[in-house]
């Protein structure tokens, strides 16, 4: 990269070496991850990525919004239940909320594209069903105020780290903060897949009774 800053549309070429995987998979013919017997390139990709990020559990999915929506589907939030999201993001999270059949209700953020605290605090109402944090260009939102703030009422945090992947919040890995974490390897990402994401979280899903 030059010291002239790059064009938002000026993907990175794909490297030689993921080129010879691509064609070695086209030739293969087999591009459905469940006939493989074992290590399908996905699940490999899941099992490299949820160890870079020091998680159990990371599944690959097509986009960040397909992560956002279901992180919100495996949450159980309620139909109609208020999902906290920035006044500034990408259309995809207010459309992931409406997708999975929440509300979206805007939070304002200050001109360092951060949560502003004060009307995140007035907006987290007893009928909050969730949280979810775009940390918008790698800039972080304060995560240990949101964090004290939501697991004071229970509310389970969702991150949206599509421009973030590799970014910290004092020490800890943007995405493993609240209990599920997306990313984007749309090709103007940090990783270029074309299009493609991923969810990870350390919750089995196991809890009897969850949060509505
Ligand atoms: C902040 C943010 N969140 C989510 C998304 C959705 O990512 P994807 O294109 O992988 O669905 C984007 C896409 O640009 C984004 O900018």
């Amino acid at each position: 990269m030059t010291d002239k800053a790059r064009s938002v549309h000026d993907a990175e070429p794909i490297p030689a070496a993921a080129r010879v995987e691509i064609e070695a998979l086209l030739a293969s013919g087999d591009l459905f991850r469940y006939t493989a017997p074992e290590n399908a390139p996905v699940s490999l990709l899941e099992r490299e990525f949820a160890a870079l990020m020091g998680v159990r559990f990371a599944l690959a999915v097509g986009s960040c919004s397909a992560a956002l929506f279901l992180a919100l589907r495996a949450l159980d939030i309620p139909p109609g239940g208020r999902v906290l999201i920035p006044a500034f993001t990408f259309a995809a999270v207010p459309s992931a909320v409406i997708h999975a059949g929440a509300c979206p209700v805007l939070v304002e953020v200050g001109e360092d594209y951060r949560i502003d605290l004060d009307d995140f605090a007035a907006k987290l109402t007893p009928d909050t069903a969730a949280v979810l944090i775009s940390h918008m260009r790698g800039h972080t939102s304060d995560m240990d105020a949101i964090m004290a703030l939501a697991d004071a009422r229970g509310v389970p945090v969702i991150e949206d780290a599509a421009h973030s992947l590799g970014t910290l919040w004092h020490g800890r890995k943007i995405g493993t903060i609240g209990r599920v974490g997306c990313f984007s390897f749309q090709s103007y990402k940090l990783v270029n897949g074309g299009e493609g994401g991923m969810l990870i979280t350390e919750d089995c899903g196991c809890r009897t009774s969850r949060r509505r």
